[in-house]
């Protein structure tokens, strides 16, 4: 499976084509216009989200309910354009608009001005926004369907905003009840009125969400090939998120202080399978899942634009400038959860159809089920 997308952050909408789904998945379009809501939810978004109500309306790829195996097109209106038609427009318009050269720090402004020759910041601003990330929530929502076929579940909780942290639950229903997306009413409380302090302060807030596949079948990822490991297409998948600045595999950054003894998860019987008492891998071995949950933690960086701005450096003239400052999010901490769930389960389902096949759902649960049979002690099979 590979997925491309294509939209700036105020033009007319994004594009998405997830290409190589198998055929027979049952592909529910209000599923994946969930999802997208679920994005833009949380304490702390900014203006934009009161104008957008996203929904993905599926252009290619599905008939009746259901993959065929073509690639899937789909496409998220951005509602906002209608008040940048003459910014975005596609064709010179006779007034050219303001351009922005005060330079962002925290973006990709100065990096990408510099790297692209460009002397409008607005065009590396618009495609290297955040807004992308809609669409990788909606090409996230195919690979999730595929997932439920074969019996994979990702739920994402957050565990850190700012300075106040919470134990993981995993309680679905009171994480999607939470303003902040925390299992724990208790520091979802304090976490909403930490960024509330910072929002006072003109200032903002990172974090970090905890992200769970259940249901993974052993054996997904290889340690062949350095590029073929799970575990590095996963901490790939997931550090190229907007403002992901660290990804750790269970409880790593604690893990790397204690000794061996108390870190490696001793091998049991489980079933007629084998099993693991406790999962500080985070369900990967050798780059290869092992049968247990897939467990990350990713960390945010606080939001980059400040209302109090910090100090910069004009692009055009080269004098001391504030930074520009535009309408944005106080803390994403609840939304980078979701788009998470969403780069996790691109990887995983690439993952399930590189070891099952990638034409047809049936021939994959098939596969698995056969496959499942050998997953004992050899003596047992
Ligand atoms: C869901 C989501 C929403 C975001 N919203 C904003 C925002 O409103 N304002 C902002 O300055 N950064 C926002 N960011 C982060 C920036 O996009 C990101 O920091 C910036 O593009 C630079 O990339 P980097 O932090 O990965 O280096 C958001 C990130 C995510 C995941």
């Amino acid at each position: 499976m590979r997925w491309i997308t294509a939209g700036e952050s105020h033009g007319p909408g994004l594009t998405i084509i997830v290409d190589g789904v198998p055929a027979g998945i049952a592909i529910d379009g209000s599923v994946i216009d969930a999802d997208l809501r679920r994005r833009q939810l949380g304490y702390g978004r900014g203006g934009r989200q009161k104008i957008e109500r996203d929904g993905a309306r599926i252009t290619g790829g599905v008939r009746q309910g259901k993959s065929t195996g073509a690639p899937i097109a789909l496409w998220i209106e951005n509602r906002d354009h209608a008040n940048w038609e003459k910014v975005m427009s596609v064709t010179a318009v006779p007034e050219a608009p303001d351009a922005v050269t005060r330079l962002r720090p925290g973006h990709a402004d100065l990096a990408g001005a510099l790297k692209y020759g460009h002397e409008d910041v607005r065009d590396v601003i618009e495609r290297s926004s955040a807004r992308e990330t809609a669409a990788r929530v909606a090409a996230g929502g195919v690979a999730k369907a595929l997932l439920r076929a074969v019996g994979i579940d990702i739920l994402s909780e957050t565990i850190r905003i700012g300075d106040i942290t919470a134990t993981p639950r995993f309680d679905r229903e009171a994480i999607e009840a939470s303003d902040v997306r925390s299992g724990d009413p208790a520091a979802s409380a304090k976490m909403v009125a930490a960024i509330a302090a910072a929002r006072e302060a003109g200032d903002t807030l990172g974090g970090v969400s905890i992200v769970r596949a259940t249901g993974v079948i052993a054996g997904l990822g290889t340690y062949a090939q350095w590029d073929r490991r799970l575990d590095g297409r996963i901490a790939q998948a997931l550090a190229s998120i907007p403002s992901v600045k660290g990804v750790e595999f269970s409880d790593a950054f604690e893990a790397a202080g204690e000794r061996g003894s108390a870190v490696h998860d001793p091998i049991e019987r489980r079933g007629t399978g084998f099993g693991r008492p406790r999962n500080r891998a985070g369900g990967l071995e050798g780059g290869v899942t092992n049968g247990e949950d897939v467990v990350v933690r990713v960390a945010f960086k606080p939001i980059s634009t400040l209302m109090k701005p910090l100090p910069s450096v004009d692009l055009r003239s080269g004098e001391p400038s504030p930074a520009h400052v535009e309408r944005s999010d106080i803390c994403i901490i609840p939304a980078g959860g979701v788009v998470a769930e969403a780069m996790l389960a691109l990887v995983l389902a690439d993952a399930v159809c590189a070891k099952f096949g990638e034409d047809n759902i049936g021939d994959i649960t098939s596969a698995i089920t056969r496959y499942r049979e050998r997953l004992k002690p050899i003596a047992d099979r």
